[in-house]
């Protein structure tokens, strides 16, 4: 470090009077420092790839007692201290993507114009964790594993988002409600960092969907009433998936389907994106080969109290 001789010979001066002054001084000749030695060759700095900050969000709309949710709630808070805890109400998350979106109408007034709770709660769940990243669940999971324990240890430095299967068929039957997929994956819980191409690609997903739905039925965003079917395939479980398939794929250059993630045992790292076994999000449930009761290795449970299909979602 050079440091020009006049600066020097200043914050000697400055040294022989008060404390404060020659803490005034110094900061100047840092600043200066800075200003002419390390400013100078602006190297372009290549962003370090985001870790998934220690956030949890929840969505709230108010549409039944938060009391229903308080015992599932105070799971995540508990177990995980060294994280923040948000609960976005509905006019909070207009805030929220007012102040995220201000320059992205595209996002920005589907959002403000829709009505239909469960869209606009899984709409701002994806916005949430493109925005800020951490980890979205619904108010009717519970929290059995901090989450700092969700990603083995060897593999934190790589992941940048976490998903879970929600459903594998198998050699089973197609099971009911599963859209003829063949995997799903939860979107009552998930994780992202900040930007993760994963929430872009589905946030910008919806808004298409958003206006087709619009278009099919000859109404505005503000006037959309879908059926249960519509819901799941326009901001649920089948555009979200479509979405981490084709992330997947991105992130590893390969073509990614439920043939890679059949059966899967372990958290599994494709790319930046850790997939967990059906057991991580999707304990008890009765298909998929998932741990119906007793010791599975669940990192949340989802308690299906189902609001959503009233068109609460909250
Ligand atoms: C996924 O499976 C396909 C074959 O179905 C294979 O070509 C591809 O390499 C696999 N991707 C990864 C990351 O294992």
């Amino acid at each position: 470090m050079i440091i020009p001789h006049h600066l020097l010979s200043s914050t000697s001066i400055f040294r022989r009077r008060s404390i404060q002054a020659s803490l005034g001084s110094a900061l100047i000749v840092i600043l200066l420092y800075r200003f002419f030695f390390q400013a100078a060759p602006l190297v372009p700095t290549v962003p370090r790839p985001q870790e998934i900050p220690p956030k949890i969000w929840q969505i709230f709309f108010g549409y039944s007692p938060l009391s229903d949710f308080s015992d599932p709630l105070q799971t995540w808070i508990s177990k995980n201290q060294d994280h923040s805890y948000t609960l976005v109400s509905n006019d909070g998350g207009n805030d929220f993507v007012r102040k995220h979106y201000a320059t992205r109408p595209d996002i920005l007034s589907p959002f403000l114009e829709l009505r239909f709770p469960i869209l606009r709660s899984d709409f701002l769940r994806y916005l949430l964790l493109e925005s800020e990243g951490g980890v979205y669940t619904d108010l009717d999971t519970a929290c059995t594993k901090p989450v700092r324990d969700w990603v083995p240890e060897g593999l934190r430095s790589q992941t940048r988002a976490i998903v879970g299967i929600e459903y594998d068929q198998r050699d089973d039957e197609p099971y009911v409600g599963m859209s003829g997929t063949r995997m799903q994956f939860c979107q009552w819980t998930m994780a992202a960092s900040k930007g993760h191409p994963l929430m872009s690609k589905v946030a910008n997903s919806v808004v298409e969907s958003l206006h087709m739905l619009a278009r099919r039925h000859g109404k505005s965003i503000r006037d959309l009433e879908p059926s249960d079917d519509e819901v799941v395939e326009v901001t649920g479980p089948v555009i979200w998936t479509r979405a981490v398939m084709e992330s997947l794929s991105e992130a590893t250059g390969t073509s990614m389907s439920y043939v890679n993630m059949t059966g899967l045992k372990e958290p599994t790292l494709f790319g930046d994106i850790l997939v967990l076994p059906i057991d991580g999000f999707g304990a008890g449930q009765p298909h998929s080969g998932s741990t119906r009761e007793g010791d599975a290795d669940a990192y949340a449970r989802h308690l299906f109290k189902g609001s959503w299909k009233h068109g609460w979602g909250g």
